[in-house]
Protein backbone atom coordinates (compact mmCIF):
# COMPACT_ATOMS: atom_id res chain seq x y z
CA UNK A 1 0.00 0.00 0.00
CA UNK A 2 0.96 3.68 -1.38
CA UNK A 3 0.00 6.38 0.87
CA UNK A 4 0.12 9.29 -1.33
CA UNK A 5 -0.66 13.03 -0.41
CA UNK A 6 -0.32 16.55 -1.61
CA UNK A 7 -0.79 20.30 -1.20
CA UNK A 8 -2.24 22.57 -3.55
CA UNK A 9 0.64 22.76 -5.55
CA UNK A 10 1.07 19.19 -5.96
CA UNK A 11 -2.83 18.36 -6.66
CA UNK A 12 -2.24 18.11 -10.73
CA UNK A 13 0.62 15.86 -10.35
CA UNK A 14 -0.68 13.73 -7.40
CA UNK A 15 -3.97 13.20 -9.68
CA UNK A 16 -1.39 12.26 -12.38
CA UNK A 17 0.71 9.92 -9.98
CA UNK A 18 -3.06 7.96 -9.15
CA UNK A 19 -3.68 7.73 -12.91
CA UNK A 20 -0.24 6.12 -12.77
CA UNK A 21 -0.74 3.53 -9.84
CA UNK A 22 -4.72 2.77 -10.93
CA UNK A 23 -3.14 1.90 -14.34
CA UNK A 24 -0.50 -0.75 -12.52
CA UNK A 25 -2.94 -2.20 -10.18
CA UNK A 26 -0.83 -0.42 -7.53
CA UNK A 27 -2.94 -0.24 -4.01
CA UNK A 28 -2.49 3.36 -2.55
CA UNK A 29 -4.47 5.73 0.21
CA UNK A 30 -4.93 9.01 -0.96
CA UNK A 31 -4.55 11.66 2.21
CA UNK A 32 -5.28 14.46 0.30
CA UNK A 33 -5.75 17.20 -0.16
CA UNK A 34 -8.38 16.88 -2.43
CA UNK A 35 -8.79 20.58 -4.07
CA UNK A 36 -7.26 22.90 -5.34
CA UNK A 37 -8.08 25.15 -2.05
CA UNK A 38 -4.98 26.65 -0.60
CA UNK A 39 -3.42 24.21 2.07
CA UNK A 40 -0.54 23.68 4.91
CA UNK A 41 1.72 21.25 3.42
CA UNK A 42 3.16 20.15 7.09
CA UNK A 43 -0.63 18.32 7.69
CA UNK A 44 -0.18 15.80 4.39
CA UNK A 45 2.90 15.06 4.86
CA UNK A 46 3.18 14.42 8.46
CA UNK A 47 -0.32 11.84 7.66
CA UNK A 48 1.34 10.01 5.02
CA UNK A 49 5.04 10.14 6.94
CA UNK A 50 3.32 8.93 9.84
CA UNK A 51 1.07 5.73 8.48
CA UNK A 52 4.58 5.13 6.52
CA UNK A 53 5.84 5.36 9.88
CA UNK A 54 3.47 3.02 11.69
CA UNK A 55 3.66 0.31 9.15
CA UNK A 56 0.24 1.26 7.34
CA UNK A 57 1.62 2.14 4.15
CA UNK A 58 4.86 0.29 2.94
CA UNK A 59 5.92 3.31 1.36
CA UNK A 60 4.86 7.50 0.33
CA UNK A 61 5.07 9.89 -2.27
CA UNK A 62 4.18 13.04 -1.01
CA UNK A 63 3.87 16.41 -3.85
CA UNK A 64 3.71 19.84 -3.02
CA UNK A 65 4.88 23.03 -5.58
CA UNK A 66 8.51 22.29 -5.06
CA UNK A 67 8.56 19.28 -3.32
CA UNK A 68 10.88 21.05 -0.54
CA UNK A 69 8.41 21.84 2.46
CA UNK A 70 6.81 18.58 2.02
CA UNK A 71 9.76 16.78 2.44
CA UNK A 72 11.23 18.58 5.57
CA UNK A 73 8.49 18.06 7.18
CA UNK A 74 8.62 14.09 6.53
CA UNK A 75 11.53 13.96 7.48
CA UNK A 76 10.81 15.13 11.02
CA UNK A 77 8.69 11.66 11.50
CA UNK A 78 11.26 9.12 13.20
CA UNK A 79 11.77 6.80 10.78
CA UNK A 80 11.12 8.24 7.71
CA UNK A 81 13.52 8.88 4.69
CA UNK A 82 12.19 11.40 2.54
CA UNK A 83 13.94 11.94 -0.71
CA UNK A 84 13.01 14.73 -3.28
CA UNK A 85 14.28 13.60 -6.51
CA UNK A 86 13.16 15.36 -9.76
CA UNK A 87 15.11 12.53 -11.89
CA UNK A 88 15.26 9.16 -12.31
CA UNK A 89 18.91 8.67 -11.23
CA UNK A 90 18.48 10.16 -8.23
CA UNK A 91 15.00 8.22 -7.85
CA UNK A 92 17.21 5.01 -8.13
CA UNK A 93 19.93 5.97 -6.26
CA UNK A 94 17.73 7.02 -3.15
CA UNK A 95 16.55 3.01 -3.23
CA UNK A 96 19.72 1.65 -3.30
CA UNK A 97 21.55 3.32 -0.80
CA UNK A 98 19.12 5.35 1.49
CA UNK A 99 16.21 2.88 1.37
CA UNK A 100 14.09 6.07 0.93
CA UNK A 101 10.17 5.22 2.32
CA UNK A 102 8.67 8.18 0.63
CA UNK A 103 9.23 10.49 -2.54
CA UNK A 104 9.03 13.75 -3.21
CA UNK A 105 8.30 15.92 -6.22
CA UNK A 106 6.90 19.30 -6.85
CA UNK A 107 4.34 19.77 -8.95
CA UNK A 108 5.59 23.12 -10.02
CA UNK A 109 9.20 21.74 -10.89
CA UNK A 110 8.78 19.01 -12.92
CA UNK A 111 6.44 17.80 -16.07
CA UNK A 112 4.29 14.80 -15.64
CA UNK A 113 6.07 12.34 -18.12
CA UNK A 114 9.13 12.71 -16.09
CA UNK A 115 7.69 12.54 -12.80
CA UNK A 116 5.77 8.97 -14.08
CA UNK A 117 9.62 8.18 -14.45
CA UNK A 118 10.64 9.05 -11.66
CA UNK A 119 7.88 7.69 -9.58
CA UNK A 120 8.40 3.79 -12.10
CA UNK A 121 12.38 4.19 -11.28
CA UNK A 122 11.40 4.76 -7.17
CA UNK A 123 9.32 1.80 -7.17
CA UNK A 124 10.72 -0.68 -8.94
CA UNK A 125 14.47 -0.58 -7.08
CA UNK A 126 14.86 -2.62 -3.87
CA UNK A 127 17.08 -1.43 -1.59
CA UNK A 128 20.87 -3.06 -1.93
CA UNK A 129 21.22 -4.17 1.58
CA UNK A 130 24.62 -3.61 1.58
CA UNK A 131 26.29 -3.28 5.19
CA UNK A 132 27.41 0.08 4.41
CA UNK A 133 24.33 1.91 3.51
CA UNK A 134 22.74 -0.01 6.42
CA UNK A 135 25.03 1.37 8.78
CA UNK A 136 24.28 4.70 7.37
CA UNK A 137 21.14 4.53 7.54
CA UNK A 138 21.13 3.18 11.26
CA UNK A 139 23.21 6.15 12.20
CA UNK A 140 20.22 8.68 11.02
CA UNK A 141 18.13 7.49 13.74
CA UNK A 142 21.05 7.86 16.43
CA UNK A 143 21.31 11.44 18.25
C1 LIG B 1 2.62 26.58 -1.56
O1 LIG B 1 2.38 27.78 -2.19
C2 LIG B 1 4.09 26.19 -1.64
O2 LIG B 1 4.81 26.98 -0.74
C3 LIG B 1 4.25 24.74 -1.35
O3 LIG B 1 3.53 24.00 -2.27
C4 LIG B 1 5.67 24.19 -1.40
O4 LIG B 1 6.29 24.54 -2.58
C5 LIG B 1 6.49 24.43 -0.22
O5 LIG B 1 7.66 24.01 -0.12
Amino acid sequence: MIGIGCDHGGLELKKTVIEYLNKNNIEYKDFGTYTADSVDYPVYAKAVAKAVAKGECKKGILICGTGIGISIAANKVKGIRAALCHDVASARLTRLHNDSNILCMGGRIIGPEHALAVVDAWLNTDFSGDERHIRRINMIEED
